[in-house]
């Protein structure tokens, strides 16, 4: 088996395992996903026991954060998740691991399975509420609603959890200011030690997005900027953290293996559509699962393809990034003259030789960053 993983000899500290499967699609995503059926997830299972054992072996690693995102690892039976964390166990080092974050659907959570992952070694929940309105949720096609999100975070916790992070999106069709705040209301009442805040972005390819050329959906770079507004005041308010565009957190409770992507650590993905960076290498798996599974079992390299990274290419990355953070970019990435004229208007400020967005840099945070470029 062949992979661009063999080149490099830094050890890697950073793992994220994509599955593949969801319960329900719903039609603003397009984060690579299906539904799959039983025989697909076993064997899926089987495969990424392949592609992690490889890993482990070809790979110099010294994990300290990992991530079972996608998709919905949650949707994976009580069983199969049990044996994939043993697995995990038995084939990585998990010593240093200080973070091991599982993205869970409130419509696929139990008690036993809690108590699964939490004996199992995940210490992190973040789970994919996205509203508190029943409507909306529907509108989102997701298969919860309002009272089970709530029952799921209360499952977690009793299970021990002592890190959940939420997800909610804001500026969805028909979502009014007073319906946001609610939300948000009802998301600080329950304390999660992390909240993260999405404007709805309408994807290529998805039921969304064609809903919106059609001319049913409307988006409002003020209304999104209000949404927005109201996000940073309200969390700052109650006492978290706004230390990435999307992210708000109490102290202690960042996202570890969130901010190591955006000062740009290397990272290994496993699972289909994975992607992996590292040195000047990033490489992606084949975003088919049946074709994953298929080549793990026939001894073959799920990569799909390789890209080389320029100079040019890190550089934008670790603006466009670390813009988005509180840590802001180092002041000697950009060119001085941007910089002051973007000081001037007010979008940044420099801290500790570092450019960091303002308040009112962050309404705009992509353009500033081109800016920048
Ligand atoms: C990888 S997704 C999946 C997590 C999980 N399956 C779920 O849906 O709850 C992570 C987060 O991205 C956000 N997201 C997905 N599609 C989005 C979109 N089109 N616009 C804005 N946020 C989106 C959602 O808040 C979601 O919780
Ligand atoms: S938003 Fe989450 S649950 Fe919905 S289709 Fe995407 S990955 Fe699956």
């Amino acid at each position: 088996m062949n992979s661009a993983a063999a080149h490099n000899s830094d050890a890697v500290r950073h793992l994220y395992v994509h599955f593949p499967f969801c319960a329900r699609i719903c039609p603003y995503c397009a984060f690579y996903k299906t539904r799959g059926n039983s025989a697909d997830f076993a064997a899926f299972c089987d495969a990424l026991a392949i592609e992690a054992k490889y890993a482990a072996e070809r790979i110099s690693l010294k994990l300290e954060t990992i991530f079972w995102g996608g998709g919905t690892p949650t949707v994976l039976s009580t069983e199969q998740l049990a044996s994939l964390l043993r697995l995990f166990a038995q084939t990585f080092d998990l010593r240093r691991v200080s973070e091991w974050t599982i993205e869970a659907n409130p419509g696929s959570v139990s008690a036993k399975k809690a108590a699964v992952l939490r004996h199992g070694g995940i210490t992190r929940i973040s789970l994919g509420i996205q509203s508190w309105e029943d409507d909306l949720l529907y509108l989102l096609g997701r298969e919860h609603n309002a009272r089970q999100a709530e029952e799921s975070f209360r499952i977690f916790r009793e299970a021990g959890f002592e890190n959940i992070g939420i997800d909610l999106m804001f500026a969805l069709p028909g979502q009014t200011e007073a319906q946001w705040r609610a939300s948000l209301e009802r998301t600080i009442v329950l304390e999660p030690e992390h909240i993260s805040t999405y404007c709805l972005t309408y994807e290529e390819d998805t039921e969304f997005l064609a809903r919106f050329e059609r001319g049913e959906f409307h988006a409002e770079d003020d209304t999104e900027a209000r949404f927005f507004q109201i996000a940073m005041s309200m969390l700052e308010t109650a006492g978290y953290k706004h230390y990435e565009i999307s992210n708000y957190a109490r102290p202690g409770f960042y996202s570890r293996h969130n901010e190591a992507y955006w000062r740009g650590a290397d990272y290994i993905g496993l699972g289909p559509s994975a992607f992996s960076t590292r040195g000047n290498e990033r490489w992606q798996n084949i975003e088919d699962h049946r074709e994953y599974a298929r080549r793990l079992s026939a001894g073959e390299s799920p990569t799909a393809s390789i890209e080389k990274l320029t100079r040019a290419m890190k550089r934008a990355e670790q603006i466009a990034l670390g813009l988005r953070s509180y840590h802001g970019v180092p002041a000697n990435l950009v060119a001085a003259s941007n910089t002051n004229d973007l000081v001037e208007a007010g979008f940044v400020a420099y801290r500790n030789g570092r450019v960091v967005l303002t308040h009112a840099g962050k309404l705009v945070a992509d353009s500033v960053a081109e800016e920048l470029l």
